[in-house]
């Protein structure tokens, strides 16, 4: 696969990627935003199949917030540690409407070392500034000139 690759429409997926995303924008309904009222959504579709979700969770202290993204991947540690992620989707929700929405660097950061810890790349499905859906390959290409040590 290349590292990107674009969809118009929700419904130009395959229908893996598809419930994939339908997951992703229920999990929204579990966020707690009530500061930002942005409710983010992640589902992880692991190999065997199974899916684990993830929503923002915010504090008064806003530093403290915790975007979805690592809500689900920290899920998926304690609750499967040895499953593999085969693919992961990203959705926002603006009171009833889904809106674009990136992961951000730190999740990115984060996305990677999954990557790392099980020696294989996923997939990420998320929706771009322009409204147009994003396939990437691998968080890899997320996050050019990694940190290593
Ligand atoms: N947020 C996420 O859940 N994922 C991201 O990648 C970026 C931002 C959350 C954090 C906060 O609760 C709200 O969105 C507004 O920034």
């Amino acid at each position: 696969m290349e590292d990107f690759v674009f969809y118009n429409d929700l419904k130009d997926f395959d229908s893996n990627d598809y419930q994939l995303i339908k997951r992703a924008q229920e999990a929204t309904q579990l966020a707690y935003a009530p500061y930002s009222n942005f409710f983010v959504g992640a589902a992880l579709l692991l190999l065997d199949g199974s899916i684990v979700a993830g929503a923002n969770q915010e504090n008064v202290s806003y530093p403290l917030c915790m975007c979805a993204e690592r809500v689900a991947l920290y899920n998926l540690s304690i609750q499967h540690p040895a499953k593999q992620i085969h693919k992961m989707a990203v959705v926002a929700r603006k009171e009833e409407e889904f809106v674009p929405a990136t992961c951000c660097g730190a999740c990115r950061q984060v996305m990677l070392e999954f990557e790392k810890r099980q020696k294989c790349s996923y997939e990420i499905i998320m929706l771009g500034a322009d409204k147009k859906w994003i396939k990437c390959r691998s968080a890899s290409v997320l996050i050019p000139f990694q940190f290593e040590f």
